[in-house]
């Protein structure tokens, strides 16, 4: 077999950062699956489109474990210990299955006061600034969910400066050594941390597992403990952040689909859904490896090769959403796989809802003249194809004195 032809996604530069969509675009127009040179400094089988990728997501053949990547895969795994996202079953039901009532919408529905409160000192704080201009980001979208997942969690002590700088440098940074010594930080300031939960447990989510560690290692390993801590953290900040920038930086670029929404606020459950499908937090979800040679249209992957699977375009495949690149908070964006598909799809995905909903509804509110303060060009995003993201997002609003 002829050797495949590699599409360079790093030789593209800031544009892909900037703008993937159209790379994705033209190469589903060839066919649902292309090699492509990642950032991350590795090849990777892509998949685009909806159905592709919907069913490379529920594939049993692609693996999450990184043991069944090949031997010269040149990218170490990055999590501070084995949890449900690098699990392939039975582990992954029964790592899921530990934290999933935590999560399910009607317990995260209680936490819409609390979500409520944090949002309105965040907002409290912003609008007092006296020149009416903030970065969002710092305002808002990266401070709520994490003070969010902490309190759930039972980590008021985070260091959530260090924690997010490592977090950063794990998920984007282009070095395999620097991301390397991160990994190794963090899972060092996990230990200490489940440490220090150990010797004073609480109501929380943290001290049930470790209950949970201590009764019953059969059930969840103090490695599987670090692991899951270090997920939950991860995808508890990384990823809402993202959604309430995107999402307002969309209705900021969008008049008069922010003007309908402002008009009827009840829509809002609604935009998240287009928020989500329209610029996603996450491009390209986690890695997956081939355990045997898989066919994808007629392109056949070999066994221990990396798979990944773009979100971002299947959620803007003509096909299956009609003018893909038109927001409209009013077109049924429901059957977005923004929160990904199958047996890792999102467990996190209520209470990122009811954040973005509360929030954004909030700001809106609260600064009804919101404008972005730069131009949409001159924003810088995240690098890698994990998450997608503005560094910073400027706003301004008119101040009241
Ligand atoms: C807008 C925000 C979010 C987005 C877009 C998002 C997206 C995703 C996606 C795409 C996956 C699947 C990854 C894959 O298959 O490789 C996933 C899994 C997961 N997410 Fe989220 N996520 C968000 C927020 C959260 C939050 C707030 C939590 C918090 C606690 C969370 C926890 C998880 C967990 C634990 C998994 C692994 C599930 C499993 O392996 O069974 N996520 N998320």
């Amino acid at each position: 077999m002829a050797a495949a032809e590699v599409t360079d996604l790093v030789a593209m530069g800031e544009d892909f950062v900037r703008d993937p969509y159209p790379v994705y675009a033209a190469l589903r127009e060839r066919g649902p699956v292309h090699k492509v040179r990642i950032p991350e400094g590795a090849e990777a089988w892509l998949v685009v489109g909806y159905e592709a990728g919907r069913a490379a997501l529920t594939d049993p053949r692609l693996s999450k474990l990184w043991k069944n990547a090949s031997p010269s895969f040149p990218i170490a795994s990055p999590s501070a210990g084995p949890h449900m996202l690098n699990s392939d079953p039975p582990d992954h039901e029964r790592l899921r299955k530990l934290v999933v009532r935590e999560f399910t919408p009607r317990r995260i529905e209680q936490l819409a006061p609390r979500v409520r409160q944090i949002t309105d000192q965040l907002l409290d704080a912003m609008v007092a600034l006296p020149e009416g201009r903030a970065d969002l980001v710092e305002a808002l979208s990266f401070p709520l969910p994490i003070s969010v997942i902490c309190e759930l969690l039972g980590v008021p002590m985070l260091d959530r400066a260090a924690f997010h700088a490592w977090t950063g440098t794990i998920l984007t940074d282009p070095d395999p050594g620097a991301r390397l010594a991160a990994t190794r930080e963090v899972a060092a300031y996990l230990a200490e941390l489940l440490e220090h939960k150990r010797l004073a447990p609480g109501q929380d989510l943290m001290s049930a597992l470790i209950r949970t560690t201590d009764e019953d290692g059969a059930r969840l390993s103090a490695d599987e403990l670090r692991g899951t801590a270090w997920l939950l953290l991860v995808a508890g900040h990384e990823t809402t952040v993202n959604l309430i920038s995107n999402g307002v930086l969309a209705l900021l670029t969008h008049p008069r689909q922010l003007a309908a929404l402002r008009e009827d606020m009840t829509l809002m459950d609604n935009a998240v859904e287009e928020m989500l499908r329209y610029d996603g937090p996450v491009e390209t979800p986690t890695f997956r490896f081939t355990t045997e040679p898989v066919r994808i249209g007629t392109t056949v992957i070999p066994s221990g090769e990396l798979v990944l699977v773009a979100l971002a375009d299947a959620d803007r495949d003509p096909a299956r959403f009609p003018d893909p690149g038109r927001f409209d908070v009013r077109r049924p964006a429901n059957g977005h796989i923004a929160f990904g598909h199958g047996i890792h799809y999102c467990l996190g995905a209520p209470l990122a809802r009811l954040e973005a909903r509360i929030a954004i509804r909030a700001l809106l509110e609260r600064c009804p003249d919101l404008a972005l303060d730069a131009h949409p060009a001159a924003l810088t995003w995240r690098h890698g194809m994990l998450i997608r993201g503005p560094h910073k997002l400027p706003v301004r609003w008119t101040t009241s004195d």
